[in-house]
């Protein structure tokens, strides 16, 4: 029995690909971070993953990290299994928005801080976490909608709008959505026509896109919550005939390498930033929490947007 169990427990911690990378040096001491990663959905992803990895190891912090492969009951089980190797902290970025309080509470209950990166909890118990460090996600939905509106502002025709929204339930997705729609919904002449999500995966993105040209022939607008779903569809609109950035106007979120170099050919017209470079930040943040020092509540990432133009200067130094 011992032995099925055992051998249960090994089977779900190797779906959850956790990986142990010891720290060196630095001035972190001791410190062991458990970090529970979403998964390698997108290349804002494998950018912010490097970036965690990276900044750990520079700043001495012993990080156990696992991929969650988009699911939150793996999540869950990684959190669990870091609460029973009683880490110093951990940190995670939540798949989706609802049901954490249970395990969040477990953490609390054993005295191990929790930061929150990249993506928000709905938990009403702020208590359940130190900080949370990421984007403003609605935000970078009204900046993509504030572009849509100067773009269009001779036009009185109506102009029709696709969306593909990244995973449901998902803070980004969430945000991104309503962040765009308040801005937009001020002129009645844009019509959001079908939106649906693409995971935030290319491949995702590309079917769902075929489906949209399938069933409406008049798309003037994709607005696409990351680089790699519009990335995909682009594929899509080229094999229906048509020219993306010309026919079909652009706007996504991201700009990570593929993106920019998708706005600098003039295939993307417009990208709001959203920066996957988080590692530094959270790792000082996680130094000071487990010292017992204060910490904001709330650390907004610096970000700015993208036309063709600035896409062409800035495409050769482009990190990630
Ligand atoms: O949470 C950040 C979002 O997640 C990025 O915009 C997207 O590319 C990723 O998958």
């Amino acid at each position: 029995m011992l032995k099925r169990i055992s051998a249960l427990v090994l089977a779900g911690l190797t779906a959850m690909t956790v990986t142990s990378c010891g720290g060196s040096g630095g001035g972190g001491g001791s410190i062991t971070m458990g970090f529970s990663q979403v998964g390698a959905e997108s290349g804002w992803r494998t950018a912010n993953t490097k970036s965690v990895q990276d900044s750990a190891k520079n700043a001495g912090i012993t990080l156990k990290f696992s991929d969650a492969q988009q699911k939150q009951e793996n999540q869950i089980k990684a959190i669990r299994s870091y609460i029973q190797q009683k880490v110093d902290i951990i940190a995670f970025s939540p798949v989706v928005e609802s049901g954490w309080d249970t395990v969040l509470k477990e953490a609390k209950d054993a005295k191990i801080p929790v930061i929150l990166t990249d993506r928000a909890v709905d938990s009403k118990d702020t208590s359940l976490y130190k900080t949370f460090l990421g984007s403003d996600f609605v935000e970078e939905g009204k900046k993509a909608g504030q572009w849509l509106v100067n773009e269009y502002k001779d036009s009185k025709d109506p102009v029709n709008i696709v969306e593909l929204q990244g995973t449901t339930g998902s803070a980004p997705a969430n945000d991104r959505k309503s962040g765009f729609q308040d801005v937009i919904k001020a002129d009645p002449k844009f019509k959001i026509i079908a939106s649906q999500t693409g995971d935030f995966t290319r491949a995702k993105g590309k079917e769902v896109m075929e489906a949209f040209l399938k069933s409406n022939p008049d798309i003037d607008v994709l607005y696409a919550h990351n680089d790699d779903m519009g990335l995909g569809a682009i594929e899509a609109i080229e094999g229906a005939g048509k020219v993306p950035g010309k026919d079909i106007k652009i706007v996504t979120v991201d700009a990570v390498k593929d993106g920019m170099q998708a706005l600098s050919d003039g295939k993307i017209n417009f990208i709001v930033e959203c920066s996957p470079l988080l590692g530094p930040q959270l790792m000082d943040l996680a130094k000071k929490v487990v010292k017992g020092e204060q910490v904001p509540a709330r650390v907004v990432t610096q970000e700015t947007t993208f036309t063709q133009e600035q896409a062409k200067q800035v495409l050769s130094s482009r990190q990630y």
